[in-house]
């Protein structure tokens, strides 16, 4: 479900004047910014899919940009999500839509889940997975917290399908993708399919 433990220990700067070309040297590259227009959907085993994304720190006209080219992705593709890592982008946002038209979607940054409450289960399906669909348990009911594309903070309380979006889009900025959630003996299931993705990729 949604992992919300974030390690807020930071690497303190030292002071010490060498010290600091190494330390520059050490600090993450900033995330590429791809021209938004570029963007595609991105399949397993893409590693992007599989790794915790980073939260979005500036809302500009770049990202608008992206929430609007992954809402048309969305639509295209006939999904009712899309989360950053399926278009190649390490970042914590997620377009989606309950009726999979651009015209009902939104798109929320930063997002945190809480006040999960009951168990279902339902099958599911992911773009970044095509022809793999599986049986998924998810909460019922939750409520999620995030910023909207103007940075206006959102606040949604959520039941039943639009709660189940949220949880499998949120599963994606942490890397976790429906085939990780899947019993072993479903995932068993999906072997070939799985195996021809890996084949795939590797041509
Ligand atoms: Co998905």
């Amino acid at each position: 479900m949604a992992r919300r433990e974030f390690s807020t220990a930071k690497k303190r700067r030292r002071h010490s004047a060498d010290a600091a070309p190494a330390l520059d040297a050490a600090l993450p590259p900033a995330p590429p910014r791809p021209n938004p227009d570029d963007l595609e959907i991105v399949v397993w085993p893409a590693p992007v899919l599989t790794h915790r994304a980073r939260p979005v720190e500036q809302i500009d006209d770049w990202l608008k940009q992206v929430g609007r080219r992954m809402i048309e992705l969305m639509e295209q593709h006939k999904g009712v999500g899309l989360a950053g890592p399926q278009v190649g982008l390490s970042l914590r946002l997620f377009v989606m839509a309950e009726t999979g038209k651009a015209a009902d979607a939104r798109i929320i940054i930063n997002p945190v889940l809480d006040q999960q409450d009951g168990f279902e289960e339902a099958e599911e399906g992911c773009l970044s997975l095509p022809e793999i669909r599986g049986k998924i348990t998810r909460y019922v009911k939750l409520r999620i917290q995030g910023l909207d594309i103007s940075g206006q903070p959102i606040v949604l309380e959520l039941e039943g399908f639009p709660a189940r979006i949220v949880q499998h889009e949120t599963d994606h900025l942490d890397g976790v993708l429906i085939i990780d959630r899947m019993t072993p003996l479903a995932r068993l299931a999906q072997r070939k399919a799985l195996k021809a993705l890996e084949n795939q990729a590797a041509t």
